[in-house]
């Protein structure tokens, strides 16, 4: 089978590992890809919300699956565009339609869903330019901190925690008055503040049966302790030892099993990855929010823990086929370090020349912002440039795989947190 894997992070790279461990994969392309995916598929030259440019390579090379890894293509509708066509209607899809990537594309609709079918999330209300000034009157009534959210797509910057009224109501009036996130920012809900450890659960729906992948730990902001500016991910740890397996059925019950009945019940068949963003707050899951797709970082530890062959599970998801199938997975720990161009998440450098090791054994790179000089030569193209993956029995030594194996990789400017999976140490004191 010919497959396209559209995106040009870590997470596409991790994707395109490991689908080309499938006996039953013939050909990979990842569109636009990095310096990393290029060693194990064709990278083609297109950008991910170029439909037309998409169609057309998927005709040329007999592509007959597509998996969509960022939330761009899938909130614009590229399910709808192939499936309108009656040339491409047949091409499988792992992602949801537009409809179902509302879930990630308006948290006024994903807050309004989870109200209508129980799932447990923050209190919250939305206002508009038009109710400004029934926000900032409600904002009164809050107790702090508060959490402001712009409804759309703002690129990971459109939560705003706010620890003063002062603070809150200027964020408003910014998000709603002056357009700080233009169009996505045309809704703003005001949400209650959940104080909490967050995880991820990810799950994989064919329309009718879902398969919960392994959880993950993301680490968001840029620097150790949890400190500093957001970024879209720093690393990432799998399995998550404080979710226990009581926790995770909570979970299964209260929050999957509604999200996809809720889902068939307004009519969406949705194809595709389900990211749950949780808090656990004293043991409970709150959704904080969903996203259409997989994590990045979170795909570079889901993945590798991941046994199954790929592409029968991909296939499966396409097919809804998914109760055909057996996940089985690897219990060890997977650590992600992401390295990071200096001054990310700001501005930062591109074009810098690489130095890469071997990864030595259990120890996985994963390309993120690379991009090829000719044939060897890598250089940076990105923000978050390199991912640098452990896998081992002990969170301890993933760990130190992990950094050891981050430090190994050079460049001018190179940065990355020291402490990955550190604070999940103490949950883990018997067994470490
Ligand atoms: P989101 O873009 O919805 O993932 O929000 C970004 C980050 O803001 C989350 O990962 C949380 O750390 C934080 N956050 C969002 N909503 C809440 C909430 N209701 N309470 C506390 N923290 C939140
Ligand atoms: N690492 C967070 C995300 O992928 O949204």
């Amino acid at each position: 089978m010919n497959i396209l894997i559209i995106g040009s992070g870590g997470r596409e790279h991790a994707f395109a590992w490991k689908i080309s461990q499938s006996k039953n994969l013939t050909q990979l392309f990842v569109a636009p890809g990095n310096a990393g995916t290029a060693q194990l598929a064709t990278n083609l030259p297109i950008a991910v919300s170029d439909f037309t440019g998409i169609a057309q390579a998927v005709k040329e090379h007999n592509i007959e699956m597509i998996i969509v890894g960022p939330e761009d293509p899938l909130v614009k509708g590229i399910v709808d565009f192939f499936k309108k066509d009656k040339s491409l209607k047949k091409v499988k899809i792992v992602g949801p339609d537009a409809a179902g990537a509302q879930l990630e594309g308006s948290k006024d609709f994903s807050k309004n869903f989870m109200q209508k079918y129980g799932i447990p999330t923050a209190a919250s209300q939305t206002f508009t330019k038009d109710t400004l000034d029934e926000g900032l009157a409600y904002l009164e009534k809050q107790s702090l901190p508060i959490v402001l959210k712009a409804d759309g797509l703002a690129a990971g910057k459109g939560v705003i925690i706010a620890e003063t009224l002062a603070e809150a109501k200027q964020s408003l009036h910014e998000m709603l008055a002056e357009a700080k996130f233009g169009d996505a920012s045309s809704k703003v809900l005001i949400e209650q503040y959940l104080s909490g450890i967050e995880l991820s659960v990810f799950v994989l729906s064919d329309g009718k049966n879902y398969k919960i992948l392994p959880e993950a730990k993301d680490y968001k902001r840029i620097g150790d302790g949890d400190k500093g500016l957001n970024t879209g991910g720093m690393g990432a740890v799998s399995p998550v030892p404080f979710a226990n397996e009581a926790f995770l059925q909570k979970v299964e019950e209260r929050v999957v099993k509604p999200t996809l009945a809720g889902l068939q019940t307004e009519g969406i068949k949705y194809v595709g990855f389900i990211f749950v963003g949780l808090m656990n707050v004293g043991g409970e899951p709150y959704v904080i929010e969903y996203n259409a797709r997989m994590g990045d970082p979170e795909t570079e530890v889901v993945l590798p823990r991941i046994k199954t062959d790929m592409v029968k599970l991909m296939k499966a998801t396409a097919e809804g086929k998914l109760d055909k199938i057996k996940l089985s997975l690897n219990p060890k720990v997977a650590i992600a370090t992401v390295v990071v161009a200096g001054g990310y998440p700001e501005d930062y450098r591109k074009g810098d020349l690489m130095i890469i090791p071997k990864a030595e054994k259990d120890t996985i790179i994963f390309h993120a912002g690379t991009k090829l000089a000719g044939d060897k030569i890598v250089l940076t193209n990105g923000g978050r440039v390199i991912v640098s993956v452990a896998m081992a029995r002990t969170l301890n030594s993933a760990r130190q795989k992990s950094q050891r194996l981050a430090k190994n990789i050079i460049f001018d400017g190179r940065y990355y947190r020291k402490d990955i999976g550190k604070d999940l140490l103490k949950f883990l004191k018997e067994q470490e």
